[in-house]
């Protein structure tokens, strides 16, 4: 199955210059879904991995599903202000615009091996300041699974020392 014809590109969106890449048309394909979390399940295979985090929204699509299908917890990365427990938060600049992600001081055990997963690596601003605060909490950083790399843009340069598994890669 070619992934890729699953995904909608939608030019210009959210801004003029930015190809956006709309997997909700692979998320609404439920043997395309299934292939594509049973693929990410391979992808990360080698690693031992304790729990799974994912950043707010879409990364709750590809990390939780990933979470259950591995058989491990799930613990989510979220927007600032929408977590009610006691939490820390780092700042961050997207690929458009900027953020705060938040995680429950409680969400990861020390020396726990946390999967890092998300729909899409970017710039990197994301995930890097998700290892961020996996990081603070105690946490080891296994690695970092995607559905989608967009190679142009080298988030990976603000992945060092992190293993990063991509299933799709644009330009
Ligand atoms: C998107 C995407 C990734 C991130 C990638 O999320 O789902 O999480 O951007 O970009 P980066 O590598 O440049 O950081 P977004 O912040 O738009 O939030 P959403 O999933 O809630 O739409």
């Amino acid at each position: 199955m070619d992934f890729k014809d699953s995904i909608r590109v939608i030019p210009d969106f959210p801004q003029p210059g930015i190809s956006f890449k709309d997997i909700t048309t692979l998320l609404q394909n439920g043997p395309a879904y299934k292939k594509a979390i049973d693929e990410m399940k391979e992808l990360v295979s080698s690693l031992k991995i304790d729990v799974i985090a994912g950043p707010e929204a879409r990364g709750f699509v590809i990390g939780a599903p990933l979470a259950y299908a591995l058989g491990v917890g799930f613990v989510p990365i979220r927007k600032s202000g929408k977590l009610p427990y006691e939490t820390i938060e780092v700042g961050y600049d997207l690929e458009y615009g900027k953020d705060t992600l938040a995680m429950h001081t409680d969400a990861i055990k020390k020396g726990q091996n946390v999967l890092i997963a998300d729909d899409l690596l970017a710039t990197g601003g994301t995930i890097s300041t998700s290892v961020n605060l996996v990081n603070q909490l105690g946490g080891n950083v296994v690695g970092a699974a995607f559905l989608i790399e967009l190679t142009a843009l080298n988030g990976r340069a603000k992945l060092p020392g992190i293993e990063v598994f991509t299933m799709l890669t644009y330009e």
